[in-house]
C-alpha cells in the first residue's frame, strides 16, 4: 500500500460536499490533515457544523475541522438554500455534533500546515467558493510552490452555468477568489459542470446506497433524495448531478476522468457573465495552460466506487 496522500478538504456542506467527505473518510488512499469550512451553500455557522456532523456520522470525531471565511472577498455572499435546504444538509435527521470546532482560523491553519509539511506533499480539495484558499495564498504567497496540486469542483464551459447562464455556483459566489487561485501557478485539476452533469443520482444509484443497510448508506440516500429534487425539476432528468465527490474520486481513480490541459481565466468584470470560467479548450490564445479541465467521466465506475467506499464506513 503506497503512503496515503495528504489532503485538506475545503468545503461548504452541502449534501454533495458531505458525500465527498464520506468518500474520503472511507478511502485508505488519504491522510486527511483537516477540513476547512467556508461560507457558500449556506452561511459559515452551518457549513462548519455540517462538516462536523458528517465526521461524526462516519464515526470520525478525531478529524480536525476549522472555520474560515464568513463571506467572499469582495461580493456579498450568495447562498443556495433552494437546492440544499435551510440547514444545508436537509434530508436525514443528523444529531447536533459533539466534537469541537478547532480554535485556529482555517486560513491560518492552511498557511501553517502548508509551511510545515514537506513541500509538494499536500493536495488541496476545494468543494465550495475559493475564499479560504485565496486568502491563504494572499496571506502567505510562499505556500503556492509548496502545494502539490489543487483539485477543485467549480466552473463549467460547454455545459454553461447553473446559477447564471454562464457561471457555476462555486466560482460565481467568489469570482475574485477564483481568479487568485487560477493565477497562482499551483497545478490545478478542475471538475466543472461538464463532468458533474454526467454523474446523475438516478433512483437505482440511490437505492444502492440505501441497500448498504448502514447508517451512512441510509443518510446518504436521504441526503441525495433531498438534493436531487431541485435539479430534477430544473433539468427534467432522473437524478441530479453529484458534483463534489468527483474531486475525491479523481484522486483515488484518475482513470475515471478525461480532460485536457488548457488555460482557464475567470470573468470578474462583467456583471452579465460574472464568475464564468473561460476555458481555452482549443488553444486559440497564447495564455499559459494553468489547469487540467475535465470533460468526461465513467459515471458507472464513479458510482460503483462511491458505494464500495461508503460501504466501508
Ligand atoms: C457546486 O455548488 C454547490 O451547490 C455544490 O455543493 C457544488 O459544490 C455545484 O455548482
Ligand atoms: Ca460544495
Amino acid at each position: 500500500m503506497p503512503v496515503p496522500r495528504k489532503i485538506i478538504i475545503d468545503t461548504d456542506p452541502g449534501q454533495d460536499d458531505a458525500v465527498a467527505i464520506l468518500l474520503a473518510l472511507g478511502s485508505p488512499e488519504f491522510d486527511i490533515l483537516g477540513i476547512t469550512a467556508v461560507a457558500g451553500n449556506v452561511p459559515l455557522k452551518l457549513t462548519e457544523k455540517n462538516a462536523r456532523k458528517i465526521c461524526e456520522l462516519a464515526g470520525r470525531p478525531d478529524i480536525k475541522v476549522y472555520s474560515g471565511a464568513i463571506r467572499p472577498l469582495i461580493r456579498e455572499l450568495v447562498t443556495a438554500e433552494e437546492v440544499h435546504g435551510k440547514t444545508g444538509l436537509n434530508g436525514p435527521e443528523l444529531p447536533e455534533p459533539t466534537m469541537k470546532l478547532e480554535e485556529q482560523h482555517a486560513v491560518d491553519y492552511l498557511v501553517e500546515t502548508l509551511m510545515r509539511e514537506e513541500a509538494g506533499t499536500v493536495t488541496l480539495c476545494p468543494l465550495g467558493p475559493l475564499t479560504n484558499v485565496a486568502l491563504a495564498l494572499i496571506r502567505e504567497p510562499r505556500i503556492a510552490p509548496r502545494i502539490k496540486e489543487i483539485v477543485l469542483m467549480g466552473g463549467g464551459f460547454f455545459e454553461g452555468g447553473n446559477v447564471t447562464p454562464s457561471a457555476e455556483f462555486n466560482i460565481y459566489v467568489d469570482p475574485h477568489a477564483a481568479d487568485v487561485v487560477f493565477r497562482s501557478g499551483v497545478p490545478i485539476v478542475m471538475m466543472p459542470l461538464d463532468v458533474t452533469h454526467k454523474a446523475l443520482t438516478t433512483t437505482k444509484r440511490i437505492d444502492a446506497f440505501r441497500q448498504l443497510g448502514t447508517r451512512v448508506g441510509l443518510a446518504t440516500a436521504q441526503m441525495l433524495e433531498f438534493f436531487e429534487r431541485y435539479d430534477e425539476g430544473k433539468y427534467g432528468t432522473d437524478g441530479g448531478p453529484l458534483h463534489d465527490p468527483c474531486v475525491i474520486a479523481y484522486l483515488i481513480k484518475p482513470e475515471l476522468f478525461q480532460g485536457r490541459h488548457c488555460n482557464v481565466t475567470v470573468e470578474t468584470a462583467s456583471e452579465l457573465t460574472m464568475g464564468m470560467t473561460v476555458v481555452d479548450w482549443w488553444g486559440v490564445t497564447k495564455r499559459p495552460k494553468n489547469a487540467i479541465v475535465m470533460r468526461d467521466i465513467d459515471h458507472d465506475g464513479f458510482f460503483a466506487l462511491l458505494v464500495e467506499r461508503l460501504g466501508r464506513l
